[in-house]
């Protein structure tokens, strides 16, 4: 029996296998962030090679939160038709796979916006940006716009939402220390420093019911000195799973890890730090899991780990060691959507044929989420 096969419940939501499709940007969407024709071939495709369930690229909530061009918004409601075309196609195409989208402020790390929002003012590094510490109104505007995109993403036939809260997007920087400078009651302890997703989670269940999942990304480490260790987001994800989130998937980085050294770090950051390459030389396949074998050990909610997995037996080892309960992958479903199905079927290597180059990043604006080693070879 292959682990990875088993059925498992996400809340109320039956997933047919072990296997998810982390969120991916997807470089696809109109200027208003509408959906097009190319994000319902991408996922149709996606949803016919066997994976269990699939997270969307991040959708903005709010206009103050985009991160690049051409990505899903979910900000007002003309979007939510469009949004449908997604949820729709994967499950006709699916056989019963299940749909997720994924929910973002991107916070300081936003882009052609002259002001950016951000818990504090700390200069961000790699843009050297400052951003503007929020006000409280501004908070307050921002946990209604998730919220209001919560229901969208229901009301679009979306079985459940994740809350992007990895990266060093902005719900990241409400739980770092490192971005998280706050001297009233968002800042400080583990309790005021989830006190933002506590209440989107509130306001969007009232919107939406218990029923509806709400999951959340977050990160294991920052890998910035002064930022979340694995000792704070161990307390944090705790602290998630009392308020109700239904499943944590456990990534790391922001992106002022670019500019650490490799000798500091003991993997050579990259443009995208989450996103690490090489995976088997340079860095260790699995390279969240140390992460999410601690959050596994403290929560009782099931664990998501993303990041470098790249062959079966990984999969295999780390369901059987109950390590996490799932695992997820992007960079590799970029290169073969269908990889759930070849492994089901025992078809070919039992390793994943991406070579974690990060080239479907280079081109991503300009053409869409494409594997571009795959196309040259
Ligand atoms: C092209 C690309 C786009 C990504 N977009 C998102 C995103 O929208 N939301 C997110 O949480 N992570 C995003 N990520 C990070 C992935 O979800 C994942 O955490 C990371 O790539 C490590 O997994 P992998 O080794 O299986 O690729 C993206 C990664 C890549 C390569």
């Amino acid at each position: 029996m292959i682990m990875f096969s088993t059925p498992k419940k996400i809340g109320q939501l039956n997933i047919k296998n072990r296997f998810i499709r982390s969120a991916t940007y997807e470089g696809m969407a109109t200027e208003e962030g509408q959906v097009t024709d190319k994000h319902v071939t991408l996922y149709k495709n996606l949803a016919e090679g066997g994976v269990g369930l699939i997270i969307t690229g991040y959708a903005y909530v709010q206009r103050s939160g985009i991160a690049f061009d051409k990505q899903l918004g979910a900000y007002n409601d003309d979007l939510i038709h469009g949004l449908s075309k997604i949820a729709d196609i994967i499950h006709k195409y699916g056989d019963d796979c299940k749909v997720v989208l994924q929910l973002v402020h991107c916070g300081r790390q936003s882009r052609h916006l002259e002001i950016r929002l951000a818990p504090s003012a700390v200069l961000e590094k790699l843009t050297k940006f400052l951003p503007k510490e929020m006000s409280k109104k501004e908070i307050s505007e921002t946990i209604e716009a998730f919220a209001q995109a919560i229901r969208r993403a229901k009301e679009a036939g979306f079985d459940a939402v994740q809350l992007h809260g990895a990266h060093g997007y902005l719900i990241s920087e409400f739980f770092s220390p490192y971005t998280n400078k706050r001297i009233d009651e968002y800042g400080g302890s583990i309790d005021n420093r989830t006190r933002i997703v506590e209440e989107i989670y509130k306001k969007g269940v009232e919107l939406v019911g218990e029923d509806f999942p709400i999951l959340i990304k977050m990160n294991g480490g920052d890998f910035l000195e002064g930022g979340l260790t694995i000792e704070d987001s161990t307390k944090i994800a705790k602290r998630l799973a009392t308020i109700g989130f239904k499943a944590i998937e456990v990534s790391g980085g922001m992106w002022e890890v670019v500019l650490r050294k490799k000798k500091d770090l003991g993997w050579k950051p990259t443009f995208i730090p989450e996103s690490r390459m090489l995976i088997g030389t340079v860095n260790e396949p699995a390279y969240n899991l140390p992460f999410a074998k601690e959050i596994k050990k403290a929560i009782n909610i099931p664990v998501i780990v993303v990041g470098g997995i790249n062959s079966l037996d990984i999969v295999e080892q780390i369901l059987e060691e109950g390590s996490a309960d799932f695992v997820a992958f992007s960079r590799p479903l970029i290169r073969e959507p269908d990889l759930p199905e070849r492994w089901l079927k025992g078809v070919g290597d039992r390793k994943v044929e991406c070579l974690f180059c990060n080239s479907c990043l280079s081109s991503l604006i300009s053409t869409g989420l494409r594997c571009v080693k795959k196309e040259q070879s």
